[in-house]
């Protein structure tokens, strides 16, 4: 009893504690609750499979008709807005109750607007904007969040569609109207106040929104972008930007001193993106490509692609001859960050391979001749058929072809993935053949090397069968590292030579490093490949090498020749 009555009041002191820090305890940067972390937090949402922002895919987007067109009350009224204050995460204004309306547009019934709010980047020229299309980011995005008429905040977070958000992405122009609404907004003195305050803000707002076409938007069914991330949400993304002086729009982060306020891009678990009619979208057939003759775009005509590189001189794969490498002294050892990590966030399937996206900033490469450090972005990989004695690398050594190639992208870190993809040296792709076990086994369990762990392999290609759809994807919850996957590969000697991407647009952007030594996956889990998929000889045909050179390590392979072949022979002695 006594002690009951003792430890009682700190256990309440404890638990609210632990609710007060529950409650504000997110940011963007600059603290443990970091947007990848957001899906720890207690009761938390923002780890589940329809999750907000997404990079819209034009080319995926197809239109509905039922998209028809909105209904806005109440936005060309001058006196709507009550409040103003920055909340520690955004600048929001919060609307009067119950006047401002939207219905149409595909919404189920009418939705009225609470507040609007804003995402932004820092200085020009990091953009902020949450939403992306096609990965291009604008300076910032403005968010109205509207709630489905009838139900409480608490009833609308547990329906799919209980809050309708409306995203318009602002646009930084050089010059324009540095006097009107948006020079008024911010203007508003909200410095180092966390607190709403009163205005009369004399405008509308339509007068924020200018001109942009409002029958031209996007829409998905998400969350929304701040903890707890509530699956609630029907998106409509514009597809017009508004266009702000980038003067104003530089003010958010002037004001607050808050920068990047916006959450990277979640993967769309197989969602559709829809559009209204009237929006632009790219024609369907222009993005057909393929490897065999069974689409608009075969290998051949890649090239014809728009904007493809694929006719260029320094194209890959290419054909290895080993007769005339040069050896190069100054390609050393790499330095891999965080490949002992369990850094998969999802497989997915590209409709041309399967892809294994990483976690952002999180596995880097530097050294083995590299110029730059390298943040390594997806592993992807290239294979045959399911026969036995099938093979699919993309590149091929003195003409030998290996049963397939695994590829692992990097892009460097001091450029955006646009800027890499314009740079010679943008991109680093580590490449690595792939043999069937079997025929090596001899060597490597003989040699006191214990043969090749196929667990991580076994665990990564228990997610296939649930990626048999084009673009669908699935979350990786098994801790498994590159490092698993590589097995005891030697990562020492290898060939480097200046290349392409071997999908379109084919950019002449990659670092190619192609390692000597294979990694060894059984037979069975190798045809989980084509099994899972049906895509069959997933690899583009040798390009031509032109006048470049390749280049080979060489002290790692001499002194791998030593230690190697003396235990050959012993091993060969011992076989029957
Ligand atoms: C969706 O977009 C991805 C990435 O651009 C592309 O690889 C894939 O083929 C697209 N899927 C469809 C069904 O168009
Ligand atoms: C529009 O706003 C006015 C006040 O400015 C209000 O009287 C009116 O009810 C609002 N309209 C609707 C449909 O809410
Ligand atoms: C539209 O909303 C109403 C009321 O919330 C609901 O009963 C109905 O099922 C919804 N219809 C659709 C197609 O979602
Ligand atoms: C709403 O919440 C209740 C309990 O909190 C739950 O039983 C119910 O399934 C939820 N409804 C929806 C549509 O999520
Ligand atoms: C954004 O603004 C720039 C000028 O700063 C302009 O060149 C560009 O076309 C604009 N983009 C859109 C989509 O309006
Ligand atoms: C902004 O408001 C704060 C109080 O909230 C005040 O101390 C400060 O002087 C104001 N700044 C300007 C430029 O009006
Ligand atoms: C708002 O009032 C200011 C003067 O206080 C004026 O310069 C401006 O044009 C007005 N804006 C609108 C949209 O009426
Ligand atoms: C694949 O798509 C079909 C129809 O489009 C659907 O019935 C099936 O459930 C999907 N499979 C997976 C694993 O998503
Ligand atoms: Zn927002
Ligand atoms: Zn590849």
């Amino acid at each position: 009893m006594d002690s009951k009555q003792v430890y009682l009041p700190s256990l309440v002191f404890l638990l609210s504690l632990v609710s007060l820090v529950k409650c504000s305890n997110w940011c963007y940067t600059g603290c443990a609750e970091t947007p990848s972390h957001w899906e720890e937090m207690p009761g938390s949402s923002c780890g589940g499979q329809r999750q907000s922002p997404v990079n819209i895919v034009t080319s995926n987007v197809t239109a509905d008709l039922a998209l028809n067109d909105f209904i806005f009350v109440n936005f060309s009224s001058q006196h709507t807005i009550k409040l103003v204050g920055f909340n520690g995460h955004s600048v929001q204004c919060t609307l009067m109750d119950n006047e401002v309306e939207v219905s149409g547009g595909g919404l189920n019934g009418t939705y009225s607007a609470t507040q609007f709010h804003f995402h932004w980047g820092d200085k020009e020229p990091h953009p902020g904007s949450e939403h992306t299309i096609d990965d291009n980011r604008y300076p910032a995005e403005m968010h109205i969040l509207t709630i489905k008429k009838g139900v409480t905040t608490e009833e609308a977070k547990n329906q799919s569609d209980g809050f309708a958000v409306l995203g318009f992405f602002i646009n930084g122009t050089d010059n324009g109207d540095l006097s009107g609404a948006w020079h008024t907004l911010t203007s508003t003195n909200i410095t180092g106040s966390s607190v709403d305050v009163e205005v009369s803000f004399n405008f509308s707002i339509d007068d924020l929104l200018g001109d942009v076409n409002r029958k031209q938007f996007y829409r998905y069914h998400g969350s929304l972008t701040t903890p707890d991330c509530d699956e609630a949400v029907v998106w409509t993304i514009f597809h017009e930007p508004i266009q702000v002086p980038h003067n104003l729009i530089n003010r958010f982060s002037e004001n607050t001193d808050l920068v990047n306020n916006f959450r990277p891009a979640q993967p769309l678990y197989g969602r559709k993106v829809t559009a209204s009619p009237a929006t632009p979208l790219p024609p369907v057939s222009e993005h057909h490509w393929c490897y065999d003759s069974h689409c608009y775009y075969s290998p051949p005509q890649w090239s014809e692609m728009p904007d493809s590189y694929c006719g260029g001189q320094s194209q890959s794969p290419i054909n290895i001859d080993t007769h005339s490498v040069v050896m190069d002294n100054t390609l050393g050892s790499f330095t891999f960050k965080n490949f002992d990590k369990g850094a998969i966030n999802y497989i997915t399937n590209t409709g041309h391979t399967v892809e294994c996206v990483l976690k952002d900033n999180m596995v880097e490469v530097s050294g083995g001749g590299l110029k730059h450090a390298y943040s390594t972005l997806q592993l992807h990989f290239h294979w045959g058929t399911k026969a036995a004695n099938s093979e699919g690398s993309e590149h091929t050594v003195d003409s030998h072809r290996y049963p397939m190639e695994l590829h692992i992208v990097s892009k460097r870190k001091d450029l955006t993935l646009k800027e890499a993809l314009q740079t010679s040296d943008g991109l680093a792709v580590l490449g690595f053949f792939i043999e069937d076990s079997q025929s090596s086994k001899r060597i490597t369990s003989s040699s006191g090397v214990s043969s090749s762990d196929m667990r991580p392999w076994t665990k990564l290609t228990s997610y296939f069968s649930a990626i048999q759809n084009i673009s669908s994807q699935v979350k990786v919850t098994d801790v498994i590292s590159i490092d698993d996957l590589l097995g005891s590969v030697n990562r020492d000697s290898y060939y480097r030579y200046s290349g392409s991407l071997t999908t379109p647009s084919c950019n002449e952007a990659v670092v190619w490093t192609v390692f000597k030594d294979t990694v060894k996956l059984d037979h069975n889990l190798m045809m989980m490949f084509p099994k899972y998929t049906t895509f069959q000889d997933i690899y583009r045909p040798i390009q031509s090498v032109n006048n470049r050179k390749i280049y080979s390590t060489s002290a790692a392979e001499a002194l791998r020749s030593i230690l190697l072949y003396p235990l050959l022979g012993c091993l060969f002695a011992l076989v029957p």
